[in-house]
């Protein structure tokens, strides 16, 4: 289910200040009935009119894309920082990115114009594997993995079991990388983990959602998912 106002402007009628505006002007039909209030939400089976012509939704789209350093997992930005939407500027279709990667993250992001499918990869209660690798401040030692794997309370909720495994360290510099393998996407939760077993990240990036990789793809690049690789996902939240 997605609001009305979304639907129209994916649509590529208006953009969602307008939409809302036709709405409240009454000049917009669901199945036949003019809706005027706004935050009505609809589904892909709904017939939705605007001044009386049918509306026609974009062709859905979905890409894999290797989101580079300090870009903004946003379409827009009102201190003109560069968003990842910068990179698919000659893609016609309205598409946003599906879940968010930190300004300084790097790594697999997916972006669609598909709202529904957005939606299921977002739902709480859709836990996919995501695995990050971290450069991070300190050498965690057995004990401190095991803690980042058993879960860690943040803000009064608990991490769900996860994986961590030592890639490497520098005694010298006193630094490690370390893979790490969550099944929520809280906000800075990463972070926000190594944060509590005190070795603060110093870089961050994300290798894999699911079964999906980044491949070759440099930063910067992305690439189209195949049907079947779309299909999979939908299949994997559904059950
Ligand atoms: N966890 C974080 O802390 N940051 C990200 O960008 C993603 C996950």
């Amino acid at each position: 289910m997605e609001r009305l106002q979304k639907v129209i402007a994916h649509a590529g009628v208006a953009s969602r200040r307008k939409a809302e505006e036709l709405i409240q002007q009454g000049r917009v039909t669901v199945n036949g009935e003019v809706v005027t209030t706004l935050g009505v939400k609809v589904n892909s089976n709904d017939r939705i009119e605007v001044n009386g012509l049918p509306i026609y939704k974009e062709h859905p789209v979905y890409f894999l894309f290797y989101k580079p350093k300090n870009t903004l997992s946003a379409v827009s930005d009102d201190r003109n920082r560069p968003v990842v939407t910068d990179y698919f500027s000659h893609i016609e279709q309205r598409i946003y990115p599906i879940g968010r990667l930190d300004f300084d993250t790097t790594g697999l992001l997916l972006l669609t114009n598909d709202g529904e499918f957005a939606n299921l990869l977002m739902h709480p209660k859709y836990k996919i594997d995501k695995t990050y690798v971290a450069k991070v401040n300190g050498i965690p030692n057995k004990q401190q993995l095991n803690q980042l794997e058993r879960g860690i309370k943040i803000d009064n909720k608990t991490t769900s079991p996860a994986k961590a495994r030592l890639i490497s360290h520098d005694i010298k510099k006193n630094t490690a990388v370390v893979e790490l393998t969550i099944r929520e996407g809280w906000n800075h939760q990463v972070k926000n983990m190594f944060a509590a077993i005190k070795c603060p990240v110093i870089k961050l990036k994300r290798e894999k959602f699911g079964f999906l990789t980044m491949g070759n793809l440099q930063p910067g690049m992305y690439r189209e998912l195949k049907a079947f690789e779309v299909e999979k996902l939908k299949n994997m939240a559904e059950n």
